[in-house]
């Protein structure tokens, strides 16, 4: 593993878990990773483009990362996205750093 990289979990649609490496240094988020290794179909996440306006990026945290705090607009679309519970954050809004290292998160619901 490069240490640039960092290791994280994602818990697909079906319930299958993935162990994957993020990049720190390509400016990704956590829904674009979750692209580029396929972990969901084409059309179904990233709807947006990252923008925090669609939902389709959200995942449940299931790992005590420490994130960074959700900014308003990432709040204002959990407020009004389906299937939303505490630990509801949207992908598109997590960019990937060092601190992200062993985060743990299962993807929402197909919107
Ligand atoms: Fe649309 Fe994240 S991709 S809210």
């Amino acid at each position: 593993m490069d240490n640039q990289d960092v290791n994280i979990t994602i818990i697909d649609r079906d319930g299958v878990s993935h162990k994957v490496e993020a990049p720190t240094d390509m400016a990704m988020n956590l829904m674009e990773v979750v692209r580029s290794y396929e972990l969901a179909p084409e059309g179904t996440i990233g709807i947006c483009g990252g923008m925090a306006m669609c939902s389709s990026c959200q995942c449940y945290v299931l790992s005590e990362t420490e994130l960074p705090e959700m900014q308003d607009d990432e709040e204002a679309m959990l407020s009004e996205a389906f299937n939303v519970q505490d630990n509801s954050r949207l992908g598109c809004q997590l960019h990937i750093t060092p601190e992200l290292e062993g985060l743990e998160v299962e993807l929402a619901p197909e919107i």
